[in-house]
């Protein structure tokens, strides 16, 4: 992969990458495009990165397809698909961690603690292999996109940062490849962090911007729509430091995580 990225950089070509954890989906591909948009030669990675689950944690039946992967990327536009073994990227001696102090510490960082220090390693160790000069991140994943964000400031590297906006369903469900553990019921019920979200925002429009009168109707929707959810934080944060916001003001992100039916779903929306 080093030599592939040193050759075509020697040719003056433009490198994007775009890093997954494959069983792509539209909202991958939507990534991909937007890469191929900026770049002469875009690189996918599909790494199932063992260190961002804790041991409790969904790795060993987390959905994979190769096959469909590769033939998905080529359709998207990517030029090559990169996906290394777990022995190649953490050998037995593997010892430097990459921790975003702050950051990795609010909203999933403390439902998931270590979560990020796994993330943002592996794509540190993505970055130096294929030496992109443009990143494409989803929104869908807002907390990770804003801590990978800042590690590439903080370790300096020269790539164009890109977060890109969140795909969904045709009944607003955001995509993900998790989205496969429902079954038809589960399924159904899943809208109800979309829905949460639709509150919020109809909410603002109308002039509610105090955020605890927000957070509550969005529980009470989010449990008429699905009554067994369980859920782990609904917050109104700033957009790049995570803080906390009592009115939604300027760039105010609401983020939100739910348990239901087996499955843990997160999903976002701008509000102000
Ligand atoms: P994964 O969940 O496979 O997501 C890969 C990229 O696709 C991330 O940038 C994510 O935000 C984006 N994405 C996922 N669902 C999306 C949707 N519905 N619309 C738009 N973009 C979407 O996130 C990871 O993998 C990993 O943590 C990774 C960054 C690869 C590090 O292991």
């Amino acid at each position: 992969m080093q030599t592939l990225s040193r050759r075509a950089a020697g040719r003056g070509a433009a490198i994007a990458l775009v890093p997954t954890m494959g069983f792509l989906h539209e909202g991958h591909l939507s990534l991909i495009r937007r890469a191929k948009k900026e770049a002469d030669v875009v690189i996918v990675s599909i790494f199932v990165n063992p260190a961002q689950f804790a041991p409790h944690e969904d790795l060993a039946k987390y959905p994979r397809d190769e096959k469909g992967d590769i033939r998905k990327i080529r359709s998207a536009g990517g030029d090559i698909v990169f996906i290394p073994k777990a022995p190649e990227m953490y050998p037995p001696d593997f010892q430097t961690w990459v921790r975003v102090e702050k950051l990795s510490e609010l909203l999933e960082g403390a439902v998931r603690p270590g979560h990020f220090t796994g993330v943002a390693t592996v794509v540190a160790k993505l970055f130096n292999i294929t030496r992109p000069d443009v990143v494409v991140f989803g929104q869908k994943d807002f907390q990770q996109a804003v801590l990978l964000r800042q590690m590439t400031r903080d370790l300096g590297y020269p790539v164009k940062y890109i977060i890109a906006p969140t795909v969904r369903e045709s009944d607003g469900l955001a995509m993900s490849s998790r989205n496969k553990y429902f079954d038809e019921f589960g399924r159904r019920e899943a809208i109800c962090l979309y829905r949460a979200l639709i509150t919020a925002k109809q909410m603002v429009k109308a002039g509610i911007v105090v955020c605890g009168r927000i957070e509550k109707e969005m529980r009470s929707v989010t449990l008429a729509t699905c009554p067994t959810a369980k859920i782990d934080y609904i917050a109104f944060t700033d957009f790049d430091t995570l803080q906390p916001r009592r009115r939604v003001e300027k760039v105010t992100i609401c983020s939100l995580a739910v348990r239901l039916h087996g499955v843990r779903l997160i999903d976002n929306m701008r509000l102000g």
